[in-house]
């Protein structure tokens, strides 16, 4: 299909009524109004492009499957590419793809701002540009956003860690606890402008209890340039607690919580304080650790009473608005934003679609997670998805 690439308004929507007749009527052709007969394309003509930044969460692995299963079950093709977390690699891929015939693009960015080229090149062509999960910043080029509400999910990690330092109740009621509490904060990689939503959600919520002393961060490290961590890698963040640890935590201090925007990071944040010698368990004095993905070999941890929590954000739910917002544009009309003023690319505001997260904690992980089918029992207790 990479003619209709080219083709205007008018012809756009010859393959919108096209890609209507094959999935409705089954009609193999349909007459524009000037008479003409136009070979409908069959949606197996249609290839979309579908980046993905890496396969080294499970969280990207499972989006990029349920994107392309979603796809496929309406008959198109799908190009899926993961990247490495390598910005190059990603670059390319899209490149390759749109080489390839891809006639709109679905991206997960590494880097948000480093695929204007890229982008450019798309919106010459008439391929539309679907941001998925991540803004993709400066450029006009980015048609639609699909995510959940990034903000809530950063009150929402806060809010765990709150209950798990006892000062909250699961019912958002004040807890018995009242520290004062040593804590510490980690952020995303922020060339992902979700970081940047997690850190306000979260850090807006922590404030009163910062402000008032119950939270002590006795590292001092409270700017987010100093919580980041680049491409959220895991290591990074346990070198990183490594160092707080011996810079911060000496005789009888103890790190009682850590704000961590994602289940990666937590690993290497709750291997940092294993290796130093904390308690086992939670029950034991081990300290909150948060997180982000429900990611299966932390949802283990959390069972295990090792993390405290994560943020569910059901991938499934995601995938499929990406599957809508993809058929709107393929038959020309325009996809259902319910959010059009948050999500400023540096350029325009890009319409969005946002969804809603959930806490996940030790005791609701079989409501949430088993009984929704994202996670089977046996997943849960091996830790592994298969
Ligand atoms: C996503 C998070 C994820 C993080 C690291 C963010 O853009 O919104 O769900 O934890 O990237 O992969």
């Amino acid at each position: 299909m990479n003619t209709k690439r080219l083709m205007g308004a008018a012809a756009a929507t010859v393959l919108a009524l096209g890609l209507a007749a094959c999935s409705g009527s089954g009609a193999g052709t349909e007459t524009t109004s000037d008479n003409t007969n136009t070979a409908a394309p069959p949606a197996a003509d249609v290839t979309i492009g579908v980046a993905m930044p890496t396969q080294t969460s499970s969280r990207w692995i499972a989006d990029g499957a349920a994107v392309e299963s979603g796809l496929q079950d309406l008959g198109y093709k799908v190009d899926l590419q993961f990247a490495n977390d390598d910005i190059p690699t990603q670059t390319q891929q899209i490149d390759q793809m749109m080489t390839n015939g891809a006639d709109l693009l679905i991206v997960a960015a590494i880097d948000g701002t480093a695929l204007s080229a890229q982008l450019q090149n798309a919106a010459d062509k008439g391929i539309k540009v679907i941001a998925y999960d991540r803004l993709i910043r400066e450029s006009a080029n980015v048609d639609f956003y699909v995510t959940f509400d990034n903000y809530q999910v950063g009150v929402q990690q806060a809010t765990s860690l709150l209950v798990g330092l006892g000062l909250l109740n699961k019912d958002g009621s004040d807890g018995d606890a009242t520290g004062p509490f040593s804590v510490e904060l980690f952020a995303g990689s922020l060339d992902d402008n979700n970081a940047y939503f997690f850190w306000d959600g979260a850090i807006d919520t922590l404030q009163p209890y910062l402000d008032d002393g119950t939270l002590v961060v006795p590292s001092g490290q409270m700017d987010i340039e100093q919580a980041a961590i680049l491409r959220w890698q895991q290591e990074t963040a346990q070198r990183r607690m490594e160092d707080l640890l011996t810079a911060s935590y000496s005789g009888d201090l103890k790190v009682d919580g850590v704000l961590s925007p994602y289940d990666g990071l937590s690993r290497g944040i709750i291997t940092a304080l294993q290796n130093a010698g904390y308690p086992a368990t939670i029950s034991d004095g081990f300290p909150i650790v948060t997180g982000q993905d429900a990611e299966i070999a932390s949802v283990k941890l959390i069972a295990d009473d090792v993390q405290f929590a994560s943020i569910f954000k059901d991938t499934r739910k995601l995938a499929a608005q990406a599957v809508t917002a993809t058929e709107e544009f393929l038959s020309g009309g325009e996809p259902t934003a319910n959010d059009t003023e948050t999500y400023d690319n540096g350029v325009k505001v890009v319409p969005s679609y946002l969804l809603e997260s959930d806490i996940v904690y030790a005791d609701n992980i079989t409501s949430l997670l088993v009984d929704s089918g994202y996670y089977t029992a046996d997943e849960v207790a091996s830790g592994v998805a298969s």
